[in-house]
């Protein structure tokens, strides 16, 4: 397995790999989450291409600096991981090689980004976009494979794949939880014991809500009144809600009634560790 930093090196590994390739981007501190992308990864070009692993904290991402310095960050453990999944090429790069000083261009979308993470977390996709279109004209892979875990980024990089007429195949990989039904995520690792304990509490809130579907309700009101007691009812102190909203799954944006098919997705925060999960209400 190679691991590279710089962009000349990046190209030249690539242009030795063999193909199709599959890519997957990350920010690091990879859990099983990840390891379940880097399998599916492996599985789309099986026997004869090639699997990539970009590991970056994309700064341009963060709206909040603290919580880029606080992100996790463990590029030993992150290439144990690469390797024993058959990785061949990790590209763990420093910002000032992806970004020039003064970078001024941005990707930029309009409709999806106006609800949920788009709401609350001002220029964050943005953010991403504009890296994830960076990594695919890099590597130009076959395939890109992303966790629904990120629902509304997964949406958005699809939406920018096809706005844009990239080659890239978007693969979604179902979201891999904790044994609590906690959704894995890189900044759980920043929550205490009792907190990760606590977090079961987002994942069955939504089921609960979702429950109301198989009595005829359909008021998205009542769905998130629902979801907003369970999620708040015995929560510790540090808790609070970012947002709780019910979305229609293709184009995001709130729905005036509720039926199969609807997302319900939520922010919360304990303390300053912030985690999102989603759930498809079905019948
Ligand atoms: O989901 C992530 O880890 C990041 O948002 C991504 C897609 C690697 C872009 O930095």
């Amino acid at each position: 397995m190679k691991v590279v930093t710089e962009i000349a090196e990046i190209r030249e590994q690539l242009a030795g790999l063999p193909t199709p390739l599959s890519l997957v981007p990350t920010m690091g501190a990879l859990h099983a989450g990840h390891r379940a992308l880097l399998q599916r990864a492996r599985d789309l070009v099986s026997p004869s291409g090639a699997v990539a692993v970009s590991i970056f904290v994309n700064p341009i991402q963060f709206d909040r600096p603290e919580d880029l310095r606080a992100y996790p960050r463990s590029l030993e453990g992150d290439l144990e991981i690469c390797r024993d999944l058959g990785v061949d090429l990790v590209v763990a790069p420093e910002k000032k090689s992806l970004y020039h000083p003064d970078h001024s261009t941005l990707v930029t979308e309009s409709l999806l980004t106006r609800h949920l993470c788009g709401a609350t977390r001002p220029g964050h996709f943005d953010g991403v976009l504009t890296i994830v279109l960076k990594l695919f004209n890099l590597f130009q892979p076959a395939f890109a494979v992303f966790g629904d875990k990120d629902f509304q980024q997964l949406a958005l990089i699809r939406r920018m794949v096809r706005d844009l007429n990239l080659a890239t195949a978007v693969v979604g990989y179902p979201t891999v939880r904790e044994t609590n039904g906690l959704a894995m995520s890189s900044r759980n690792i920043r929550l205490t014991p009792v907190q990760r304990a606590d977090a079961s509490r987002i994942q069955r809130s939504l089921k609960a809500a979702r429950d109301l579907i198989a009595t005829g309700e359909c008021r998205p009101e009542v769905f998130l009144q629902s979801a907003r007691t369970h999620l708040l009812t015995g929560a510790p102190d540090e808790f609070a809600i970012d947002y709780l909203e019910l979305v229609d799954p293709e184009n995001l944006q709130p729905v005036a009634k509720v039926r199969p098919g609807v997302l319900i997705a939520t922010a919360c925060y304990y303390g300053e560790v912030r985690l999102i999960d989603h759930l498809v209400i079905k019948p």
